[in-house]
């Protein structure tokens, strides 16, 4: 086992030096010389200035009672900016900088920039259900082109945090459930922002976030304690971080949360013994807003003296907001609690991305792009780049997931919209909602530049000599049942009725948990007053992943649309028109109902599985009850991870294996690995694209592990008839896990594997891997 554990220990250093490879700049020798003399020439003061950042103009976190940034600009006090209104006012704070204050150190401007910036892309749970990385970079890189022309050059993206539980409003806000899909994604974004060098003015500095554990806030609720056993985080937590570093990323955000009792932002082990020991990451940390001073409210700090303290000598650089490190650090270094090597060093961090970033050569951004931008809004001056817009298009189509097309009694499945419905009723709040389809964090993305899906229909309605009746129904929260009787009667004219329905843009991302996963406000109601009338009826969910088991059965499709961005209602009408196929899956499981919850397709057995059982009726006998269930409602989710349905049909082979049984030591080294095929088909009559899973099983380990594993995926397009061989390869990445001795190896295992279409089907293989 040694043996193993020397040479994984081998493939960490060369991948932590890979990573730094990549990261380019941020180990190049010329530079680290700039440093050093430039540190040599700063006061105590300036270094601290440098660790310093606050919010320029719009607030997006609690007060803090600051404004005079021009001052503190000058004076050499800060060293960052985030959240400036526009071009002018960072190039205004540029100047002040690199004029007025002693050193010249250009300031660095950050702004989350999670799903665009102009051009508002799906939210980024949406982006993962396209299970598509290359057009998840293209977003990436089209939200660094827009946000660097306004003075940006950093964003608080990609949010890597695994989500288990759908009442955290954050899930929407990154990738899902699973860290092998979300380590893919993170790496794409880091590629997408960062381009091919920092250096590049349209290029921005990524941050991963939320440095680490948040998505485990206890019961969904934001901010909240979480309890990761070490195994657990390296597991399922850490990976996608991981694949940020690697990849290059520049700087990481420490999270709000404790972490088995130890703030994340002042966590030594995860800041320091992990990140830059283990993985060698050479950028720079940033604490969330006010995440050093709310060490105080932690308890693990007295005053905001100790929290300061405590913040940098853990490992955080640079200190959002609070402004602690500003006024306590300087005289914790004078009573001798923090070394001046600690505090040059989270300087030198921060040093190497601005130079990284070329900001001393080129402070000031080109302010020409913006400027056509705020002329812009007609059909000769577009407010929006096409491109950027049609690439928006693209992602919301392949965002949506298609959960159920089944059709109810009597009813054939109801979409595609038949050529047949001549009458249309649209109902809803969210159908005309432009500022809810940009969702939370949408950047500088306007409502003027949102196609709603009511707009969309209405064109898609005038082409096809059809009549579209439109009735918002109801509010999306509270509000009464006045607007049914219209609805209904909208309803009774139509051919065909689609309901819009969900929670509004600013119901999802940061402090916006809920308590309940159900359609907000009277939208159940109104689904059920609507419905009543058995006219086909197609549901569209605009939201996070709700507890759908009560409606689902009223109507007859659904689709689950996210947040789509400022193409939600063009991307929509080419999907339910049967234009364009769907082609979206689910990155998080869609419970039943809330009490199952936090629910995830990658948990371990228990001793009891329930699953040989039908759990929608009670316990017919002891078997049946002494087993891990509950007495009301079933394990399984209305709809699993992997999940999405398309217009066409595809079957699969069972996998085959290139090898029966491999060695663990071969494995591990790299001398062996397995690849598993199989072959997939088109069988329906549409052209099609199939996202081909494969997961793996492990048992007989000396830890237990997930009944299943995401461990590769494929989109793959297929003409009706169609039929393609999918190959993949499993080695000592795919397969290896932190074992009871806290070691990473591949271990002897019974190990079936499944090439499959969601999470919960296919027939597995099964392979050996021997001592
Ligand atoms: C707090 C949020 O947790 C974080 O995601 C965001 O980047 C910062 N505020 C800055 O707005």
């Amino acid at each position: 086992m040694r043996g193993f554990v020397s040479i994984l220990g081998t493939l960490v250093v060369c991948a932590a030096f890979a990573a730094s490879v990549r990261a380019g700049q941020l180990d190049d020798p010329a530079t680290e010389a700039r440093i050093a003399s430039l540190l040599d020439r700063m006061t105590i003061e300036d270094k601290l200035g440098q660790l310093t950042q606050f919010a320029a103009d719009l607030p997006t976190g609690p007060g803090t009672g600051r404004s005079d940034y021009v001052e503190l600009t000058a004076a050499g006090n800060v060293g960052s900016f985030l959240n400036t209104a526009d071009v002018k006012r960072a190039n205004d704070l540029q100047r002040v900088a690199m004029t007025r204050s002693r050193l010249k150190i250009p300031l660095l401007f950050g702004r989350d920039v999670i799903h665009g910036y102009w051009t508002v892309f799906p939210v980024p749970l949406g982006l993962a259900a396209t299970w598509n990385a290359e057009l998840v970079e293209q977003a990436a890189a089209v939200a660094a082109r827009e946000a660097s022309s306004d003075g940006i050059r950093w964003t608080f993206s990609p949010m890597v945090d695994i989500a288990r539980d759908a009442r955290w409003g954050r899930i929407v806000e990154g990738a899902g459930e699973d860290p092998y899909l979300g380590s893919i994604l993170a790496a794409a974004y880091v590629r997408g922002y960062q381009g091919k060098r920092l250096s590049d003015p349209t290029s921005i500095a990524a941050c991963a976030k939320h440095y680490v554990g948040y998505g485990a806030a206890e019961a969904g609720r934001d901010y909240n304690t979480t309890e990761i056993p070490e195994r657990l985080l390296r597991d399922i937590y850490l990976p996608p971080f991981r694949a940020a570093v690697d990849a290059g990323a520049a700087t990481l955000m420490s999270s709000f949360n404790s972490i088995n009792g130890v703030p994340a932002s002042a966590n030594g082990f995860t800041l320091d013994q992990i990140l830059r020991r283990e993985w060698g990451f050479r950028g720079f940390v940033v604490s969330d807003w006010t995440a050093i001073e709310e060490l105080i409210a932690h308890g693990v700090a007295v005053d905001g003296a100790a929290a300061a303290r405590k913040g940098i000598l853990a490992g955080v650089d640079m200190d959002m907001v609070g402004g602690l490190y500003l006024v306590e650090l300087g005289a914790q270094f004078k009573s001798g609690n923090v070394r001046m090597e600690v505090i040059d060093e989270a300087v030198r961090r921060i040093l190497r991305v601005k130079y990284a970033l070329g900001l001393f050569e080129k402070p000031y951004a080109d302010d020409s792009v913006a400027a056509r931008r705020a002329q812009g809004g007609s059909s000769q001056a577009p407010a929006l780049d096409p491109a950027h817009v049609q690439l928006a298009r693209t992602a919301a189509e392949q965002s949506f997931v298609l959960l159920k097309n089944e059709g109810r009694a009597g009813n054939t499945a109801s979409l595609p919209l038949a050529a047949r419905a001549k009458t249309i009723a649209l109902v809803g709040p969210l159908a005309d909602g432009a500022r809810d389809m940009l969702g939370s964090w949408s950047g500088r993305g306007e409502a003027r530049d949102v196609v709603t899906l009511r707009a969309a229909l209405a064109g898609y309605a005038a082409k096809h000599d059809a009549t579209l009746l439109y009735e918002k129904g109801s509010e999306i929260t509270g509000g009464t049942d006045a607007g049914f009787a219209a609805a209904a009667e909208a309803v009774r004219r139509a051919d065909v009725v689609i309901l819009a329905l969900g929670e509004g843009g600013d119901m999802t991302g940061e402090a916006a948990s809920r308590a309940s996963l159900s359609l907000p406000g009277m939208q159940e109601q109104l689904l059920t007053a609507v419905t009543a009338s058995g006219k086909p009826t197609v549901l569209i969910v605009f939201a996070r992943p709700l507890a759908l088991a009560s409606v689902a059965g009223k109507v007859d499709a659904i689709v689950q649309a996210w947040f789509p961005g400022v193409q939600a209602g063009p991307a929509l009408v080419r999907v339910l028109s049967g234009e364009a196929n769907f082609s979206g899956r689910l990155t998080a499981t869609m419970p039943r109902t809330l009490g199952q919850e936090p629910l995830y397709y990658n948990h371990l057995n228990t001793g009891r599985p329930a699953d040989r059982f039908d759990l929608t009726r009670e316990a017919k006998n002891s078997d049946e009850k002494f087993v891990s269930r509950y007495l009301d409602e079933a394990n399984a989710p209305l709809y699993p991870f992997g999940h999405g349905l398309s217009y066409t049909r595809f079957e699969y082979s069972a996998p085959t294996l290139s090898a029966n049984s491999l060695s663990a030591a071969a494995m591990t080294d790299g001398s062996a690995t397995l690849k598993v095929a199989a072959d997939v088909r088109n069988t329906g009559s549409r052209d099609g694209i199939e996202v081909v899973q494969l997961y793996v099983g492990q048992r007989g380990t000396s830890v237990a592990r997930p009944v299943r594993e995401l461990k590769g995926f494929r989109r793959l397009a297929l003409r009706p008839g169609e039929s393609r061989r999918v190959e993949f390869e499993l080695g000592a990445a795919e397969l290896a896990f932190w074992n009871i001795d806290m070691k990473k190896v591949v271990e002897p295992a019974a190990v079936t594997i499944w090439i499959a279409p969601d999470s919960q089907s296919g027939a597995g293989a099964q392979f050996a891997i021997a001592k």
